[in-house]
């Protein structure tokens, strides 16, 4: 009987490496952070604070649309319709973020769609933790629930860290689309947004990109 992951130990999610302990120790950490961009006053510490946000949200979404919801859509008889609600919830934190990029930190509209952003965020937590997290641990073991969390892990770390409104939700077009722009994003985050960089240079990330893609491609359709 599927029951919310939030209460159970980690013995009975399967163990420290188990998809269902990573995404709670994630979410739980989403939820900080949410908490203390609010009780921030300076907007420099807030900025920063946001950045982390959407780099952890991005990077976490990413691998749940690679890895883990191929697997709930084969496994469950619903699983269709569990999927396609949280699919549509991660376009919306897509489309809120980009714009939230766009504007301008001291803009008032911009803090109504950090305010909105946060809620659907919370929103997609308990969506997962209460209904399709669960019905993942129902239809797996915990011998696959641990593998699971190896392979979302590896797929996590190569993971687009920023918003792509344009890039499909579900493989392989996520993938081949999504990984290669991630080593563009990850430079972002290195060395800040506003340094640009050269075409070749843009050429050679693309590449390294798109083999990363192609594992995740991998990874995402053995399991
Ligand atoms: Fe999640
Ligand atoms: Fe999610």
């Amino acid at each position: 009987m599927a029951r919310t992951i939030k209460s159970q130990t980690v013995e009975q999610l399967g163990g420290g490496h188990s998809v269902l302990v990573r995404q709670r120790i994630e979410h739980a950490a989403m939820d900080r952070l949410m908490d203390q961009y609010y009780a921030l006053t300076d907007l420099a510490e807030r900025e920063r604070i946001l950045r982390e946000i959407i780099q952890l949200v991005f990077s976490h979404a990413f691998a749940e649309e690679t890895v883990l919801w191929p697997v709930l859509r084969r496994n469950t008889p619903d699983g269709e319709r569990l999927t396609a609600r949280v699919e549509e919830e991660h376009q919306r934190i897509n489309d809120l973020t980009a714009d939230i990029q766009r504007l301008d930190p001291q803009d008032p509209e911009r803090e109504e769609k950090v305010r909105q952003v946060f809620a659907l965020i919370r929103q997609d937590i308990r969506d997962e933790e209460d209904e399709l997290l669960p019905r993942l641990q129902d239809a797996l073991g915990p011998v696959r629930l641990r593998r699971l969390g190896v392979a979302w892990r590896a797929v996590r770390v190569s993971a687009p860290t920023h918003p792509h409104p344009a890039v499909p939700r579900r493989p392989p077009g996520n993938a081949l689309l999504g990984v290669p722009l991630s080593a563009y994003d990850r430079f972002q985050d290195a060395v800040g947004p506003s340094v640009r960089m050269a075409g070749g240079k843009r050429r050679l990330l693309f590449l390294i990109g798109l083999l990363g893609a192609v594992g995740a491609a991998v990874v995402g359709r053995r399991r």
